[in-house]
């Protein structure tokens, strides 16, 4: 605002008045920014869960002495979204969600404040007191839920230092001895180093059910068997089903991991683990929740990405019943930039769910929309993804952005897809919450969309 109103003034003045205009702007009222009084506290609620020590991020980003080097690199950074990862646009679709770790506009303009003064100390008085974390492999949700119910390992596996990508597919059994209604599932590879190996680690569940596809059924068409449990990749830890949904394991069941797992110049040996939480025994939840897949790519297995050029392609999936999709993870690999999911509600309206304009393929971010924000949608909705490719050399994650790139699952492909949490409800469910909800939808149409 502040710039739009001088800029009617600068044609008048020139530029050296400019610089003198805007200069007394940015001084009046601001006093210096210090790292222990304005910026620790920041770095504490939104850095440290990942940059302290003994975790896989780069660097610790507790005291001054551990950030001042890395001043110039956070402010690059954070100016451009970029950290901490929630690369989701924040202009259009849903904006709500139980896990939003983005810095507010204020936040990242102090920290770009902060580095432009020098990036100064401050007063060791003004510093807050160290935050504590638990130390190292506790299960997340356990703060929460308490102790996993059963915690499940695969087998080992050792992945050489060079070599093409591998999937591991073994095969552990679940001992239960009753149906038991899972609340939460968390996933994570064994050991700091396995994170490096590991693309991402699925686990399907094997169960006989009457009239259910198979375990490796995992489009959202086939909707019917158990399918995935969890899937896990970096930026995406773990599932925690709504109020009264959940996902059902039977006894005699059996969990088929998927670990696709990479070379990165060194032998490690590692596995991965999962811990479910169940809800109390006897207490049923209503809802079942199904992890599927919405593909980004309809009809176009054969994708085919021109050396140094950008592509596009769409997927489409019909919801058969109403439903409420929980969450929003878009997977691309290499060539990924970005994506976005809308709804086409049977009276052809287009809404616009969520847009990822970033996609950072270091980043499986999972974008988990809070209660009141996740959409209801009507039986007959169709699901649209869209996906975009950079296979230019403006993409820094790109190997070689002379090579065609075609659809395939070793990471120097692409493909594209959204894991969602689908929790299917009945007709009369929709019709109960349509009538709560009228004439608001669960999503606002953004001003862009509202122009078109
Ligand atoms: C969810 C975990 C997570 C959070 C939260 C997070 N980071 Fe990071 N950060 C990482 C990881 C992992 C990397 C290395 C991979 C990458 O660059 O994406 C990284 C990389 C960086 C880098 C680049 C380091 C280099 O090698 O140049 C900077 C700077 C940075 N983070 C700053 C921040 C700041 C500042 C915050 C908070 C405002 C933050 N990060 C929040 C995990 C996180």
């Amino acid at each position: 605002m502040l710039h739009a109103k001088f800029t009617g003034a600068v044609y008048a003045l020139g530029a050296a008045a400019l610089l003198t205009v805007s200069a007394n702007a940015a001084d009046a009222g601001k006093k210096t920014v210090t790292f222990t009084k304005d910026v620790a506290p920041i770095f504490q609620a939104k850095c440290e869960e990942c940059h302290r020590a003994g975790t896989g991020a780069p660097m610790s980003l507790v005291t001054y002495e551990e950030v001042r080097p890395w001043a110039k690199s956070i402010k690059q950074r954070v100016a451009t979204h970029n950290m901490p990862p929630w690369h989701l646009d924040k202009t259009s679709g849903i904006q709500h969600f139980a896990n939003d770790r983005s810095l507010s506009d204020d936040q990242i303009a102090t920290i770009v404040q902060w580095v432009d003064g020098g990036a100064q100390k401050g007063d060791m008085k003004d510093m807050p007191a160290a935050k504590t974390w638990p130390d190292g492999q506790g299960w997340i949700l356990a703060k929460q839920f308490g102790e996993p119910g059963i915690v499940l390992k695969s087998e080992d596996y050792t992945m050489p230092a060079h070599g093409q990508d591998v999937w591991f597919k073994p095969l552990t059994a679940v001992n239960i001895d009753e149906p038991r209604w899972v609340r939460a599932v968390e996933i994570r590879p064994g050991t700091a180093q396995g994170r490096k190996i590991m693309h991402h680690v699925l686990a399907r569940l094997q169960q006989d059910e009457p009239g259910a596809t198979g375990p490796d059924d995992l489009s959202a068409a086939g909707a019917n068997g158990p399918g995935l449990l969890m899937e896990w990749a970096i930026g995406k830890n773990y599932d925690i089903y709504r109020e009264n949904a959940g996902k059902l394991l039977l006894p005699g069941s059996h969990i088929w991991w998927e670990l696709h797992l990479h070379a990165v110049g060194e032998e490690i040996r590692d596995h991965a683990e999962l811990a479910v939480y169940f809800y109390p025994k006897g207490q049923e939840p209503k809802y079942r929740t199904r992890l599927m897949l919405f593909t980004g790519m309809s009809g176009q297995r054969g994708l085919d990405i021109a050396p140094n050029s950008i592509a596009e392609t769409t997927g489409y999936t019909l919801l058969r019943q109403p439903a409420r999709l929980e969450n929003y993870q878009p997977h691309m690999h290499l060539r990924g930039k970005a994506m976005s999911m809308e709804a086409i509600l049977p009276d052809g309206q287009v809404q616009m769910l969520s847009y990822v304009d970033k996609f950072n393929f270091n980043w499986m971010n999972n974008y988990i929309y809070a209660d009141d924000a996740a959409p209801v949608l009507p039986k007959g909705t169709i699901i649209k993804i869209t996906a975009w490719y950079d296979n230019t050399t403006a993409n820094p994650h790109n190997p070689d952005p002379n090579q065609w790139v075609g659809f395939g699952d070793r990471t120097v492909d692409e493909m594209s897809h959204a894991w969602v949490n689908v929790t299917y409800i009945t007709d009369q469910d929709y019709k109960d919450w349509a009538a709560k909800h009228k004439p608001a939808r669960p999503f606002d149409r953004t001003a862009q969309q509202q122009q078109q």
